[in-house]
């Protein structure tokens, strides 16, 4: 079977994050030397019923190439359906299954983590959808450890997803119920890498170009894949880049550069209209401005306003007080 054509190095995926991981944030990623981008998750339910309230959340700006897009759901034919139906509006470059996502809303349908429960089924929703899609969009899964510490299933569940036809797994070393506590388990996940002959994408808690370094010297994953510590400082993937490539680590941005980058983000999601007119926008990217500001000496005092923030106005007066004028 041929590599993803990414996977001919280390790669560097932008993990897929609801609300945050949008076509601005994947193209910015993308600039900031992200090899691989992937979409939040959309639901086979939702894509089949409500594609016009649902295509939004898979729209791809050709930019934030090569993009994969998220799909969850329990239902072999259902997932089917819906993987051709976003292969043929969006041709993304591949169409990833979630079988680890721990919330309520999709564990209480059976989609998400809950399949690492029934492993013949996932084994039979990621064959419906490769054998969908056939050589027009290669198919990949994203996975945690099991369940909980009792049922770890990682290796059977891989090993079932290769021999669906399944080109690559990204596993989070984590199990459904820890969540997002304690810390990500590498030995599980270098435990799956040397057992099967797919490419594994290790994830869970890289939050420097070191832990980049550590993996890729440890020889074992094809790539990490890097959720939080990018919404904090997308610039990870090219100071990480640059760190396998030279073995220089280049400095973190300085106060300027990170205010211009939180500054261009919000603009740029206002141009884009995902989340309605200004306002809305604006309520949306809170979080984000507060995980930014994290990283800006000195903005600790401005956080409460920041956290109320409503305008790009009120914003760019908040962006000069950070800049010390
Ligand atoms: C806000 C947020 C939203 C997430 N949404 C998704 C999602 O839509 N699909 C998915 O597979 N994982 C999702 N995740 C999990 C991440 O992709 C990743 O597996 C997890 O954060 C561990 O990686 P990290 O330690 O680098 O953050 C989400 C995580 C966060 C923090």
């Amino acid at each position: 079977m041929q590599k993803l054509p990414w996977l001919s190095r280390f790669s560097l995926y932008l993990a897929p994050m609801a609300g945050v991981s949008d076509v601005v944030f994947r193209t910015l990623c993308r600039e900031e030397g992200a090899d691989v981008t992937e979409t939040e998750f959309v639901s086979a339910e939702g894509v089949l019923q409500a594609w016009e309230r649902t295509k939004r959340y898979v729209q791809l700006s050709g930019k934030d190439r090569p993009v994969g897009v998220q799909l969850f759901g329990a239902h072999p034919e259902h997932m089917a359906q819906a993987a051709r139906l976003i292969a043929d509006a969006v041709q993304p470059d591949f169409l990833d299954i979630n079988f680890g996502c721990p919330v309520p809303k999709v564990v209480g349908k059976n989609g998400g983590s809950s399949l690492l429960k029934n492993l013949p089924l996932l084994g039979e929703i990621a064959r419906a959808v490769v054998s969908e899609l056939g050589e027009d969009c290669p198919v990949t899964a994203k996975m945690r450890l099991g369940w909980d510490a009792q049922s770890i299933c990682a290796p059977e569940a891989c090993q079932r997803l290769e021999d669906a036809g399944v080109r690559a797994i990204a596993i989070h070393g984590r199990t459904r119920s820890q969540q997002y506590g304690g810390t990500a388990d590498w030995d599980a996940i270098h435990d799956c890498a040397s057992r099967i002959a797919i490419p594994i994408i290790g994830n869970g808690d890289i939050r420097s170009p070191q832990d980049v370094q550590r993996e890729r010297d440890a020889g074992v994953v094809a790539g990490v894949m890097i959720g939080r510590a990018a919404m904090q400082s997308p610039w990870i993937f090219r100071r990480a880049r640059q760190l396998l490539s030279t073995g220089q680590l280049p400095p973190e941005p300085d106060a300027a550069e990170r205010v211009h980058f939180m500054l261009r983000h919000v603009r740029l999601t206002i141009e884009q209209g995902l989340y309605g007119d200004e306002t809305g926008a604006m309520r949306t990217m809170r979080a984000r401005l507060l995980a930014y500001a994290k990283g800006i000496p000195g903005s600790k005092a401005l956080r409460p306003e920041l956290a109320r923030v409503s305008s790009m106005a009120q914003l760019e007066a908040l962006a000069e007080q950070m800049l010390g004028r």
